[in-house]
């Protein structure tokens, strides 16, 4: 008898600026899944436990300073880490829900100043998400969700850069999603665009082609 193959899990990334909701999100989609019997884990990047998650980590925190090309390579190389586990985890059926990616990556580098064909480049290769759900907030209304400020890049016109940098990544595997509803409003349209994808996935191949 031929082997039945599992079919894979999706990889379903979040993204949006600071204070989007992003984290909830993530949560709550993570229940729909489960709800409706999907395997699904969340991962979040930075991984702040790695060698490289905890430099990330202390630059986050204001605790050392470190130059922004030598940061985004930090981050990158955050995420090359991961990939071996996360291709084995969705080869085993496993859909993954992501907390920022290479996205955030340039979003936030480019914000910065440098330039944003340069910060894409060490990311290309990675996997390629099935989705990209983006919370989209105006940064003056995530201004005032409560505990803003307390990062590094938490400053509304910071903010303003990230989000047009988001758009010009923004291509047909992304859904862009108003995130100044309330939490159920969003969640809805969350977990029903997360299960198309999921569905879809089934029976499109895993390419480790982001940006190729
Ligand atoms: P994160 O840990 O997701 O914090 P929060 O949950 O508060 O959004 O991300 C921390 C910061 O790091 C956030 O401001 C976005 C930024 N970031 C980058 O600059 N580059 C990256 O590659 C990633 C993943 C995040």
């Amino acid at each position: 008898a031929s082997q039945t193959q599992q079919p894979r899990g999706a990889l379903l990334v979040v993204e949006g600026g600071d204070r989007c909701g992003k984290t909830s999100q993530c949560t709550r989609l993570l229940d729909a899944l489960h709800a409706r019997g999907i395997d699904a884990r969340a991962v979040k990047f930075p991984d702040r436990t790695s060698e490289t998650g905890k430099l990330i980590d202390l630059y986050l925190k204001g605790a050392k300073d470190v130059d922004d090309h030598a940061v985004h390579l930090l981050f990158s190389a955050n995420r090359w880490e991961s990939m071996k586990h996360i291709r084995a985890l969705l080869e085993q059926g496993t859909t993954l829900v992501v907390d920022r990616y290479a996205f955030s990556g340039v979003a936030y580098s480019a914000a910065k100043g440098l330039d944003l064909e340069w910060c894409k480049q060490p990311d290309r290769g990675l996997l390629r998400p099935d989705l990209v759900l983006f919370l989209d907030l105006d940064p003056i209304a995530a201004a005032r969700r409560a505990g803003y400020g307390e990062e590094r890049y938490e400053r509304v016109d910071m903010q303003q850069r990230v989000r047009s940098n988001f758009m010009s990544l923004a291509d047909g595997s992304w859904k862009i999603l108003d995130a100044s509803r309330t939490v159920d409003e969003i969640a809805a349209d969350v977990s029903a665009a997360a299960i198309a994808a999921v569905e879809a996935a089934r029976s499109t191949p895993l390419c480790s082609d982001l940006w190729c």
